[in-house]
């Protein structure tokens, strides 16, 4: 159990949100029927995760795509680990999008059986940091981190929601041949969003009409998903979790590179120390800067 962080709940050495998280639907995970049409969106907490829940259920959801219900993408793409809405995963319509931030060893053991898809996105982690950063400070289930020097000890630590990115970045790669997993970078998605569409549909196996990938690609803007409360989660934030203050937001700048405003040269150069001693078996192409190729 990790005291020094009353919002953390430490469960078989990873961190959830406590006040979100059940520990009795936890402790069946490993059981969890899985379905081989299940779809599942992997993140480390900030590194996407709201913008591939909006990109699979508008790909999925003709209604969503074309407007014509109103769902929260919250309740279309859940998160296993935390239903905040009680929605009655067992009995929901195939096909079902899960969305979670679990590190490899704690999904449903089904996922082995290698026919559901996993799309796993990940993200720099110094825009990782810097986006966790402001969440923490906006969202009252997360401790407050003062200042950016405290916030990285702690993330390089893994004493945050989510615990260690490394250890979850590398779980996950190195064990990808277990599953039926792709890997995507969210700077892919910010720099080719419409090529990152198709790949993802293709991926999936579905085949959308040219308009029908117009329209993924329209409402999956950053532009697009801030105006649109379905998509924002402001309101879920706002009035069922509860924030410190009104201006933080969860679609915040949304961008490549942010990391340089706020990471000293020495913490930037301790950063790339850990990362190249952590991730020098990963081959995984990172981007860190919005003009980078
Ligand atoms: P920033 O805080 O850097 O702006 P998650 O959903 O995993 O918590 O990730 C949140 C991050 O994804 C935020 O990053 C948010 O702005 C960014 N994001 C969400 N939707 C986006 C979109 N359509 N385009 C670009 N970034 C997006």
């Amino acid at each position: 159990m990790d005291n020094t962080n009353k919002h953390l709940l430490n469960f078989k050495g990873y961190n959830f949100l406590k006040s979100l998280v059940n520990i009795e639907e936890l402790e069946k995970m490993e059981d969890f029927e899985i379905r081989d049409d299940d779809v599942f969106i992997i993140t480390y907490p900030k590194s996407g995760t709201i913008w591939t829940q909006q990109i699979l259920s508008l790909i999925y959801f003709e209604g969503h795509r074309n407007n014509t219900d109103n769902i929260p993408t919250m309740d279309r793409a859940p998160f296993l680990e935390y239903n905040i809405h009680n929605l009655d995963y067992a009995n929901m319509p195939s096909p079902r999008i899960f969305t979670s931030h679990l590190p490899y060893y704690f999904v449903p053991k089904g996922l082995k059986e290698e026919k559901a898809k996993i799309l796993y996105i990940y993200r720099n982690p110094k825009d990782v940091l810097i986006s966790f950063f402001h969440f923490s400070n906006w969202v009252v289930t997360s401790k407050v981190t003062d200042t950016i020097d405290h916030c990285l000890e702690k993330f390089l630590n893994g004493k945050v929601v989510g615990s260690c990115w490394f250890d979850h970045i590398r779980g996950w790669y190195e064990h990808r041949h277990d599953f039926n997993i792709m890997f995507l970078s969210y700077e892919d998605l910010n720099k080719n969003l419409r090529s990152s569409v198709l790949k993802i549909c293709s991926f999936l196996e579905k085949e959308l009409s040219e308009e029908d990938v117009d329209a993924v690609v329209r409402q999956a803007t950053f532009q697009s998903m801030k105006s649109d409360p379905r998509a924002n989660y402001e309101y879920i934030i706002n009035n069922e979790i509860g924030v410190r203050n009104n201006d933080g937001s969860f679609l915040r700048k949304g961008t490549i590179g942010d990391w340089k405003h706020h990471l000293t040269v020495e913490q930037n150069e301790r950063f790339d120390m850990i990362f190249k001693r952590s991730m020098k078996k990963i081959p995984l192409k990172f981007i860190w800067d919005i003009n980078e190729e």
